[in-house]
């Protein structure tokens, strides 16, 4: 079966092909760093304006690159939330219309689904059960994963997701959007043990997150710090960021052991955009060298929004015979552990 994937949640339009037999056979994006950042974040009407004007295009790319005609596509799996309900309306037009047309059965996919799913595309998938653990822009939970569809949600950010810390974070140090790549590559010039930052919740029992405070830190620091001298101030700006980072990563560390031991799972799998982050990728592959866990990473594209999941998520409950009849929608919210297993509405 051949699912033409469509991703549209946010601030990137993603498209790709996906084939049950050969697996993924195109994959291309357009990010909408360049349009947002003069604003310094996502402007949900600027990026819903941008998806419709991408999507089509990205559509014929993603053809001509499987060197296929529309007529070859067996189904369409399109992100149906959460996320911008304007960016999600218009990739379900699309996409709706599109299966209209070509006469052929339409998956609404959870984004999240997509980027814990992510590992599967790669050589080497995880066998199931894992644990996962989702940081993304929106996002920061550990679920338990014992098959596709059956998700138990472990703990989850209580506040900000570590992302959202990561950009307004970012953003206080004048650092511009998007933020969390950006304050990551200023931390590698930085010294971590210069300045202390807490790591949030982590004396306490439980799974649950909370980065708002750590965020509040950051900003009283930086506030109680900054100079008239600038070059004073990019070497402290340097060691906040390089301080947050390690703070944000060994908070994920500390959540991701006790969720493993918890249910005596040794399979740890990382998705979601913070997941591109080298030194939360170095700190748990460490310690997974240390437990005996096995780690999975989507590679780096993978690990941020693309089409290739959705295809890829979508693909599986369209060959267990699961098709939407709800029409055109967009799910802002939309609890994970709400699906079920493929074939199961
Ligand atoms: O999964 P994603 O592409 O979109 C959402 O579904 O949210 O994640 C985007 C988030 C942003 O908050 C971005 O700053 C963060 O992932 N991110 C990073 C890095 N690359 C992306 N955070 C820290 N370090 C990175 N290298
Ligand atoms: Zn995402």
């Amino acid at each position: 079966m051949l699912t033409l994937g469509i991703e549209s949640s946010c601030d990137e339009t993603g498209v790709a092909l996906y084939d049950s037999q050969r697996g993924l056979l195109a994959d291309v994006l357009y990010s909408q760093v360049a349009l947002h950042s003069e604003y310094g974040g996502v402007v949900p009407e600027l990026a819903s304006r941008d998806h419709l004007r991408k999507t089509l295009p990205l559509i014929n790319e993603c053809m001509h690159q499987a060197d296929l005609p529309l007529a070859a596509i067996d189904g369409i799996a399109v992100t149906e939330g959460p996320g911008l309900i304007g960016a999600l309306l218009v990739g379900s037009s699309i996409a709706h219309g599109l299966a209209h047309a070509l006469k052929v059965p339409i998956i609404g996919v959870h984004h999240m689904e997509g980027h814990l799913l992510a590992p599967m595309l790669e050589n080497n998938p995880p066998e199931f059960p894992f644990v996962a653990l989702l940081v993304s822009g929106g996002h920061t939970m550990l679920v338990e994963v014992r098959a596709v569809g059956e998700y138990y949600l472990l703990g989850e950010t209580l506040d900000d997701a570590a992302g959202e810390a990561f950009d307004k974070t970012a953003k206080l140090l004048g650092l511009g959007y998007p933020g969390g790549p950006a304050l990551a590559k200023l931390a590698t010039s930085g010294n971590s043990d210069r300045y202390k930052f807490p790591r949030p919740m982590t004396n306490r029992p439980g799974l649950d997150f909370s980065f708002s405070g750590l965020k509040t830190h950051t900003r009283t620091l930086w506030q109680k710090l900054a100079t008239d001298n600038q070059q004073e101030n990019a070497a402290i700006k340097a060691d906040i960021a390089a301080g947050f980072e390690h703070a944000v990563a060994q908070t994920l560390l500390i959540k991701c052991r006790r969720a493993l031991q918890q249910t005596n799972c040794p399979r740890l799998v990382i998705a979601g955009g913070v997941g591109a982050n080298q030194y939360l990728r170095e700190t748990l592959l460490a310690e997974a060298d240390k437990q005996n866990w096995e780690i999975y990473y989507p590679r780096l594209a993978f690990c941020t929004d693309n089409g290739a999941m959705i295809a890829y998520a979508g693909n599986l409950r369209l060959l267990a015979g699961q098709t939407d009849n709800t029409g055109i929608r967009g799910l802002p919210r939309w609890p994970l552990e709400q699906l079920n297993p493929p074939g199961q509405q």
